[in-house]
């Protein structure tokens, strides 16, 4: 490969011709990356005077990254080709993963913002590899010259956006202009441009910025704390209140976040106790299709032949149903349920199935919860006397507690029976909803008092490609009826927890639904092998006038009278009355792209003129920053997309050092719902670092709306995803110190913003980053809360003068404190004391100070 010219336009910024480079202040920036990562880190710099020493620009920083397929195995950058246009953007092409017939393009004006990542497919050719631009002055178009197989091709563009179809070009125009330069990494193949010395320089120090924010939220570490503010013996913090700066705020701030992840829903909240109820495991609901996942997952024989049919189902929805073949009696077929069933002493549990015989011959069918050493707790009879599919239900009563039982359906006479649709639930579901919720996860949920409840995801929302987007439609009516799906994490989605499942649990709790519909595009992570993968998918145009009809029906199936088409339906699940919907999320941290914008736009377009009384919560990517974090921004504010949803997972770190986040935020712009947050652990210090940030959304609640900590919900050795705010085993619950924090916050939330400000004795940045003051009011109840946040290891005397917000009140006080590795801390409540108007307490070190003071 030699380095070549091939255009140049005076005053530019850049050219690739060898004559002129002796510039003073011009450089060479080389541009690669590493092929030893797939390029996974994605495009890096490296500059040099004399195109013999290189110098590594930053520390070593992906300057743009790539943003195709899956995590893990995809986003891979191969054979990156940089150069700058005749108009002075910098454009970048590169190969994805050598074998598809797709590339990536993106364009920036100055190597450091990056627009939108482009996927076009090339269907003339098999594959797109070690690609190559040039600029056709005369036609103004550049050409892209790439190998697929052992051919050459070439596609041809004016504006990296439309390509034309790709022809096979002859091996001679094919020209590799590739330079490989020695770096420490080793010797690495990329395109050398020509720039200014500024460009580096600016390189340069973007990386070192963000190398320093990087090195400052490491700093942050309880591990440290010891050394940094060994120097500091004792602390006092004046808080001056400012009721003239008052400002009303959110009353929706705290909520939840719930997503079918780590068997939230299967195997968690939804109570139902038998897995594989519907013999609908399909080895497509694991990666890489588990043939051992299959219908008969979860499920045994015992003296009974038991096969699976489809012949004739229950619901074309539901296709497959066990079939078993008796000899004689006493075979069984056996049901282990998530980690066994576990069962309560005089517990009630309802068992349902629909069963057929194949003879008209009356069959018994013994039904027994089986303890693990074979003593039988519970046992009833059925007997299945129909040819046609009939729903049989009968009661169990436990005779003693055991954490992991089984249900047996033992065969009383020779014969053949099918059965689908077998479940078993506790009696005592939430409320004592039927097809209800498990009570202690869901009385657990409730307790942080959250003002929402946002489902049915995250990633379960907008699917593993376009054939698991989520279909609110697929989920509501009779169980039996309901279309289920695999589940984008990699298990089993019954959908028996479904949208009028959430709804009623949300009206149980007093929470607003916040439903999340895909915005007609799947996960931008989606498996490549899933319908329109790898993020270049969305519904066809054709499809997406019923998509948008799915979206006005649910508004109608949760609002209209019982009298509409879709609020029959509610109706007769058993909800004559609305259910109020106010919010609806389109879109989930999406990959902002031309696909997803047509689609998201004409969503949005149809709700807000069908709907005005809906609050749509438009998308804005995955990080608190970028180009999703830009372009979604972007979007929102052009149509007036009245709030967006962000999401960051970050260190506690971050949170201690951004709580000046939302400060800046423009307030005629969208409203903001922090969907998705959380830093990344379960000790008292990650916990305390949420608290922190909390009080700073307070003190933004004119701006952020409302704020969901993710995920939710987590069975214990059945994890996607860590750390989750509550974990849970068959029986026991294990919340979290981030869920004491979230439910302290939930508990105590007002609807007006008390400013204050804080004077510390020996005053510096890094003891006042660690202390969170919030004071707000709860002006229809007439309550103030004052929270604060000590995340110093020493204790913190505070001294606030409330005036007349004390007088004639009580007071209470809640404290959460403890080391900061600790995964547990207890909540102590001091009783209710009169309020003295002069609050002079001791913040504990790592503790979270919440009064509450009221009439
Ligand atoms: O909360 C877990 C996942 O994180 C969500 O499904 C997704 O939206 C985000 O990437």
């Amino acid at each position: 490969m030699t380095h070549s010219s091939f255009y140049y336009t005076p005053g530019l910024l850049v050219w690739h011709s060898k004559d002129l480079m002796n510039e003073p202040d011009s450089v060479y920036l080389f541009s690669y990356a590493t092929p030893k990562d797939n390029g996974h880190s994605g495009l890096h710099f490296a500059w040099s005077a004399d195109k013999k020493t290189w110098n590594l620009v930053g520390n070593e920083y992906g300057y743009v990254k790539c943003d195709y397929g899956e995590w893990g195995s995809q986003k891979q950058m191969n054979s990156p080709y940089l150069f700058q246009d005749p108009g002075g953007q910098w454009r970048c092409v590169w190969s994805l993963n050598g074998s598809l017939n797709q590339f990536a393009a993106v364009t920036s004006t100055n190597l450091i913002d990056w627009g939108r990542q482009r996927y076009p497919y090339l269907k003339q050719s098999q594959s797109f590899r070690q690609p190559v631009v040039r600029y056709n002055k005369a036609g103004k178009e550049y050409s892209i010259a790439f190998l697929s197989g052992d051919q050459y091709f070439r596609t041809t563009t004016k504006d990296f956006k439309v390509f034309t179809p790709a022809i096979p070009i002859p091996a001679r125009k094919y020209k590799d202009d590739r330079t490989t330069v020695s770096l420490p990494a080793g010797p690495i193949a990329g395109t050398i441009s020509k720039v200014p010395r500024q460009v580096v320089d600016r390189l340069t120090q973007f990386s070192l910025a963000k190398q320093h924010k990087a090195d400052q939220a490491r700093e942050e570490s309880p591990k440290n704390d010891s050394i940094r503010f060994a120097g500091i013996s004792s602390l006092t913090a004046a808080i001056t209140l400012k009721p003239e700066s008052r400002k009303p705020i959110s009353d929706r701030l705290i909520g939840v976040f719930f997503e079918d992840i780590n068997y939230a829903a299967d195997g968690g909240l939804y109570a139902e106790l038998l897995q594989n109820r519907d013999f609908e495991y399909t080895p497509a609901d694991r990666k890489y299709h588990d043939s051992a996942w299959n219908s008969k997952n979860s499920w045994t024989a015992n003296g009974v032949s038991f096969t699976i049919d489809s012949a004739t189902p229950l619901h074309p929805n539901n296709p497959h149903y066990a079939v078993l073949d008796a000899a004689s009696s006493g075979g069984a077929l056996i049901n282990s349920g998530y980690d066994g069933i576990p069962l309560k002493q005089g517990g009630e549990y309802e068992l349902s199935l629909f069963a057929r015989n194949a003879d008209g011959k009356s069959t018994g069918l013994l039904v027994k919860l089986v303890a693990q050493d074979g003593s039988v707790l519970a046992q009833a009879d059925i007997q299945i006397h129909t040819q046609q599919w009939q729903k049989y239900t009968t009661k169990l009563t436990a005779a003693a507690d055991a954490p992991d039982a089984r249900l047996e359906l033992q065969m009383a006479d020779a014969g053949r029976l099918l059965l689908d649709m077998v479940s078993l639930f506790p009696k005592n579901t939430f409320k004592g909803r039927s097809n209800g919720m498990r009570a202690d996860l869901a009385e657990t949920i409730a307790a942080i008092h959250p003002r929402f409840i946002r489902f049915p995801g995250g990633c379960v929302s907008h699917g593993d490609g376009l054939d698991n987007i989520y279909r609110w439609k697929n989920t509501v009516g009779p169980i039996e009826a309901r279309k289920p799906q695999p589940n984008i994490w990699r298990y089993h989605q019954s959908v028996g927890l479904g949208f009028f499942e959430y709804f009623q649990y949300c009206e149980d709790i007093g929470a607003e639904p916040l439903p999340v519909i895909a915005a007609g595009v799947p996960c931008q992570n989606s498996s490549l092998t899933a319908k329109g993968g790898g993020q270049q998918g969305g519904l066809p145009m054709n499809e997406m006038g019923q998509y948008v009809q799915d979206i006005l029906d649910l508004v109608e199936w949760a609002n209209g009278p019982a009298t509409s088409k879709w609020g029959k339906l509610r109706a007769e699940a058993g909800h004559p009355a609305p259910f109020h919907l106010k919010y609806i999320g389109i879109g989930n941290e999406d990959l902002i792209s031309d696909i997803f914008e047509e689609r998201f736009t004409m969503i949005y377009k149809a709700v807000r003129q069908q709907h005005p009384e809906i609050t749509v919560i438009g998308t804005v990517g995955p990080f608190y920053e970028g180009t999703d974090y830009e372009q979604g921004w972007t979007l929102a504010s052009k149509l007036k997309v009245p709030m967006v949803d962000e999401h960051y997972y970050e260190s506690p770190g971050w949170f201690i050092n951004n709580q000046d986040y939302y400060d800046h935020y423009d307030r005629t712009k969208p409203k903001v719902y922090l969907g998705e947050y959380a830093s990344w652990g379960n000790t008292l210090f990650n916990a305390l670092s949420e608290a922190l940030y909390l009080t700073n959304l307070e003190r933004n609640g004119d701006v952020v709306q409302m704020a969901s900590y993710a995920p939710l919900l987590a069975r214990e050795k059945h994890t996607q995803w860590n750390p989750d705010l509550i974990y849970f085993s068959n029986t026991e619950i294990r919340p979290t110190v981030n869920y004491e924090v979230q439910k302290l916050f939930g508990n105590n939330a007002g609807n007006e913003y008390l400013s204050s400000t804080v004077q510390l004795s020996g005053d510096n940045q890094a003891v006042r980053k660690r202390l969170g003051v919030s004071i707000v009011r709860d002006t229809i109840n007439d309550i103030v809360f004052v929270k604060m946040v000590n995340l110093l290891p020493l204790a913190t005397t505070v001294k606030l003068d409330l005036g007349d917000l004390a007088k004639h009140r009580q007071m209470e006080k809640s404290v959460l404190q403890g080391s900061p590795g600790d995964k547990a801390a207890p909540v102590t409540v001091t009783a209710a004391v009169p309020a003295s108007n002069l609050l002079n307490e001791t913040l504990p070190p790592y503790s979270l100070t919440v009064w509450r003071i009221h009439r």
